[in-house]
């Protein structure tokens, strides 16, 4: 029944506007007229909103789900999320496509959820997750080169999922390194990249990416309302996450492209130009200590370099946060 639904929405959508007797969907679609009604009941369910007038029906509007039908409509990307496993409740999308990933899912494949229950966030923490409020998605990635190449990824997803968020809010968007990203000094969106490689090979990359989108400041639990914020928030505008969800791919694929011809060359500028640590005073807190200096450049690699006490360190992870002027 739900390929059946497909189908109806694929020919109802093909043309929008046009009024289509149900007698004729049922011909067209070589199936049976109370099946026709009963998927069409089903996708009513799912908030598909259609003009019935007696026998005949258009298509009038798709729900705000991430599911592989809404995902796959008019994606424009060459292999990323050509292959989709959407999911309403997961315990986080970046374990199911280490789980894929394992048993030889394609380059681009991608896994979402409406709701995480274990959402994982960089360095131990948690990612709030709530249902429908956020893009929970990973991306399966098969680079062919070598692992020492891999850091680079984490800045170059930030890269990709900011450009696309740049489009809903222009000026407002900065990547605070290594792969957050923030809307007027807040952060809206992470990516969390987790490396399966051997010696010298990398068998894969999951590049997790989550957003909020449409959270209110007290959708947020207490220690992260002081920090965090939404899309939807800082725009003050009603934001589609299907819409949101494929011009992050169509993004976050370009990005990968010229990285897997010139690594972060030609994305440099960019990064830099958006980047909310450069010519800031800094405190970098790794492996339990902490050093203090201004971070000057992010460099190809992807590290970023501060100077701290005359001495040039080339950082490739830890926390990093702008010292507040006294
Ligand atoms: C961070 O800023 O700490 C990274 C957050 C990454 C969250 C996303 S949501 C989709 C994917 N699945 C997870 O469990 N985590 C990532």
């Amino acid at each position: 029944m739900e390929q059946l639904a497909d189908r109806i929405l694929l020919l109802l959508r093909f043309q929008p506007k046009r009024k289509i007797e149900i007698n004729d969907l049922s011909k067209k679609l070589k199936a049976e007229l109370p099946n026709v009604k009963a998927a069409l009941k089903i996708l009513n369910e799912w908030g598909y909103k259609f003009l019935q007038d007696k026998n005949k029906i258009s298509f009038v509007s798709a729900p705000d789900i991430l599911s592989a039908t809404e995902i796959s409509h008019q994606l424009k990307t060459k292999f990323t999320g050509k292959v989709i496993h959407s999911f309403n409740t997961v315990k986080s999308t970046n374990d199911i496509a280490h789980q894929l990933a394992d048993k030889g899912a394609v380059e681009g494949t991608i896994v979402t959820a409406e709701k995480q229950t274990l959402g994982k966030g960089r360095l131990g923490r948690s990612w709030h997750s709530p249902e429908k409020m956020g893009i929970y998605v990973s991306i399966i990635l098969r680079p062919k080169f070598t692992p020492d190449q891999a850091p680079g990824l984490s800045i170059m997803s930030a890269l990709g999922v900011a450009e696309a968020m740049n489009e809903y809010a222009p000026k407002k968007v900065q990547i605070k390194w290594p792969n957050d990203i923030l809307i007027n000094g807040r952060k809206a969106a992470g990516v969390l990249t987790e490396l399966s490689a051997e010696k010298n090979k990398i068998n894969y990359v999951i590049a997790g990416i989550g957003i909020n989108v449409k959270q209110s400041q007290s959708g947020f639990p207490l220690n992260l309302s002081g920090t965090a914020t939404s899309l939807q928030q800082e725009t003050g505008k009603e934001i589609s996450r299907v819409e949101l969800l494929k011009l992050v791919l169509v993004n976050f694929e370009k990005e990968y492209l010229r990285y897997r011809k010139n690594q972060l060359i030609k994305s440099l500028p960019r990064i830099r130009k958006w980047s909310s640590l450069l010519n800031q005073e800094v405190t970098l807190q790794w492996n339990g200590a902490a050093v203090t200096g201004t971070a000057v450049d992010i460099d190809r690699s992807g590290s970023l370099i501060i100077i701290s006490k005359g001495n040039r360190m080339s950082v490739s992870s830890g926390e990093v946060t702008v010292v507040k002027k006294q």
